[in-house]
C-alpha cells in the first residue's frame, strides 16, 4: 500500500530531476538545417494526431531555453534529463554533423552547467530521420549503424560537458507503437517488422553505447530508458499466468533480456514463432548489444493487467496504449487486456503507485548491482488556470507524493534508486494526443506559450532542495 502522505526523506545524493524529450518542446523545425523527422511527417498526415496538432512550435523552448533553465533553477531542480533531434544534428541521418544543430544543445548544457543543474543527455527519443525512415526504418537493419554514428557524433560533440548518456527512450513504443499498432511514428502495422525493429533498436542501443564510450571521457555513464511494464495476471490459474509471461516477454525481455542477460527469452521465440522466424538477429548481435551497463533508466506510469482471451473478466478492456484496430501485441491475440481497479489520471491510466516499487524491485533482482534512475513518473490532469492565474493541481502532487515514496520504499528495501525524473517539466505535445493532455509541473499557455509553475512545481521543488517529501498539509 502507498504510504500515508508524511515527510518522508531521500539519501543525500539523490537526483532530483525533471524530463522532457525534443520533438515535444522545441519547435523550430525548420530552422538551422533541421529536417524531417518520422513525427514531423506522422503529426502532418491528417487523422493520425488529436486535432491534426503537430510540434511545429510545440512549446518554443528552441528559443526559450534559457527562461525554461532559469525556471528549472528557481525551483530548485538537481537534473534535467532531455533528447537529442537527430534530425537537426545529421539532417539526412547519415553524413557530417551539422554544427549549428550542436550548437544549440551546448548552449543549452552550458546554461544547464551554469545554474548548477546536470544535464542527462537522451539521444534517440523516437524522433528518426525521415531519410531513414523512407529506406526502411527501424525494420531495417542498417538503421542500428546509421544510430550508432550519430551517437559517436553527439557523444564528441558533448562528451566534455554531459556526464549521463540514454541511448534510446522506451525502445518498446518505437517497436510496437510505431510499426504495430501504427498509434505512433511512422505509423506502420506490421507484427513481423515490430519484431525486427525492436531487435534493431537493441542493437543500436549496443552499438551505440560502445560508440559513445569509444570517444566519451571514461568519467561519463551510459544507460537506456525502458517502459518496463508491470504485467499482473487477473488469477493465479496457469492460462492468465501464460498470459503474464507472454506480454512481460513482449513488453520487458525482448528488450532486457539481450540488453541485460545476451539473450532473448526462449518463451518469446515460442510466443512469437508464427509471426517471425528471428532470422535477422546475426552472429554476434547479442554480444553487440551486451554491453555493460552504468545504470538504467525506468519509466513507469501504470500498471498492466492482463488474463487469457477466455477467461471471463468484467469490467473495461483497455491496455493504455490508444486505440487502433491493430494490435500492438504480435503473438498476442489469445491475451486480453482489462483496467486495473482504481482511481485515473486523464490518459485513462490507473494510479498505482506499489506497481513501481515492484518494478524496481524486479529490475533490483534482474540486474544486481546495477544503479536505477526513474527517468520518467508522473501524470496528465485537465489544468486550468484559477481567475488569479495560478494552477491548483492537487491530483499531481498526490500522485507525485504516492510514487516518491513507493521509491524510498524500495530504497530501504535495499534498491539502489539515484535518482527521479519527473514527466513532464512542463506541459508540451504529448504525441498522438497533442496538446490536450498535460503532464507539465509547469503549465502552458499554448496561445502566448507563458510559462506559470502549478502547485505541483512548488511542491516538487521543495522536495528537490530539501531532499524529503512535503508534508500532506503544507500548502503550495
Ligand atoms: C512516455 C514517453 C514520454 C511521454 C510520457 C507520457 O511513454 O516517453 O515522451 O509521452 O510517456
Amino acid at each position: 500500500m502507498p504510504e500515508p502522505m508524511s515527510s518522508v526523506s531521500f539519501p543525500p545524493s539523490f537526483l532530483w530531476g525533471a524530463a522532457t524529450s525534443a520533438y515535444q518542446i522545441e519547435g523550430a523545425v525548420r530552422e538551422g538545417g533541421r529536417t524531417p523527422s518520422i513525427w514531423d511527417t506522422f503529426s502532418h498526415t491528417p487523422g493520425r494526431t488529436a486535432g491534426g496538432e503537430h510540434g511545429d512550435i510545440a512549446v518554443d523552448h528552441y528559443h526559450r531555453y534559457r527562461e525554461d533553465v532559469a525556471l528549472m533553477a528557481e525551483l530548485g531542480l538537481g537534473a534535467y534529463r532531455f533528447s537529442i533531434s537527430w534530425s537537426r544534428v545529421q539532417p539526412t541521418g547519415r553524413g557530417p554533423a551539422v554544427q549549428v544543430g550542436l550548437d544549440f544543445y551546448r548552449r543549452l548544457v552550458d546554461e544547464l552547467l551554469a545554474h548548477g543543474i546536470k544535464p542527462a543527455v537522451t539521444l534517440y527519443h523516437w524522433d528518426l530521420p525521415q531519410e531513414l525512415e523512407d529506406a526502411g526504418g527501424w525494420p531495417e537493419r542498417d538503421t542500428a549503424y546509421r544510430f550508432a554514428e550519430y551517437a559517436q557524433i553527439v557523444g564528441e560533440a558533448l562528451g566534455d560537458r554531459v556526464e549521463q548518456w540514454i541511448t534510446l527512450n522506451e525502445p518498446w513504443c518505437s517497436a510496437f507503437l510505431g510499426y504495430g499498432s501504427g498509434v505512433h511514428a511512422p505509423g506502420r502495422t506490421e507484427p513481423a517488422g515490430t519484431l525486427r525493429a525492436a531487435h534493431h533498436l537493441n542493437l543500436a542501443h549496443g552499438l551505440g553505447a560502445s560508440a559513445l564510450r569509444s570517444v566519451m571521457p571514461a568519467r561519463n555513464t551510459v544507460a537506456l530508458s525502458l517502459n518496463s511494464a508491470t504485467v499482473r495476471p487477473v488469477s493465479q490459474d496457469p492460462a492468465d499466468l501464460a498470459a503474464a509471461r507472454k506480454i512481460d516477454d513482449l513488453a520487458n525481455g525482448v528488450f532486457h533480456g539481450p540488453i541485460l542477460h545476451g539473450a532473448y527469452p526462449e518463451t518469446l521465440f515460442a510466443a512469437t514463432e508464427l509471426v517471425t522466424d528471428w532470422s535477422y538477429v546475426q552472429d554476434g548481435d547479442l554480444a553487440a548489444i551486451n554491453q555493460p551497463l552504468d545504470a538504467l533508466g525506468l519509466n513507469y506510469y501504470t500498471p498492466a493487467l492482463v488474463s487469457a482471451a477466455e477467461t471471463e473478466v468484467t469490467g473495461p478492456r483497455a491496455d493504455g496504449h490508444g486505440a487502433s484496430e491493430h494490435t500492438p501485441w504480435p503473438g498476442a491475440d489469445d491475451v486480453a487486456f482489462h483496467q486495473t481497479p482504481g482511481d485515473r489520471t486523464a490518459m485513462g491510466w490507473t494510479i498505482d503507485p506499489t506497481g513501481l516499487h515492484e518494478l524496481i524491485m524486479r529490475y533490483t533482482r534482474e540486474a544486481p548491482g546495477l544503479p536505477l534512475y526513474i527517468t520518467e513518473n508522473g501524470a496528465a490532469y485537465d489544468d486550468k488556470p484559477d481567475p488569479d492565474g495560478r494552477v491548483h493541481d492537487p491530483e499531481r502532487i498526490a500522485y507525485l507524493h504516492g510514487h516518491l515514496a513507493e521509491v524510498r520504499r524500495a530504497i530501504a528495501d535495499g534498491a539502489d534508486v539515484r535518482g527521479y525524473y519527473l514527466w513532464s517539466l512542463m506541459d508540451n505535445f504529448e504525441w498522438a494526443y497533442g496538446y490536450e493532455k498535460r503532464f507539465g509541473a509547469v503549465y502552458v499557455d499554448y496561445s502566448t506559450l507563458t510559462r506559470t509553475p502549478k502547485s505541483s512545481a512548488y511542491w516538487y521543488g521543495k522536495a528537490a532542495r530539501t531532499g524529503a517529501l512535503p508534508e500532506s498539509d503544507e500548502v503550495f
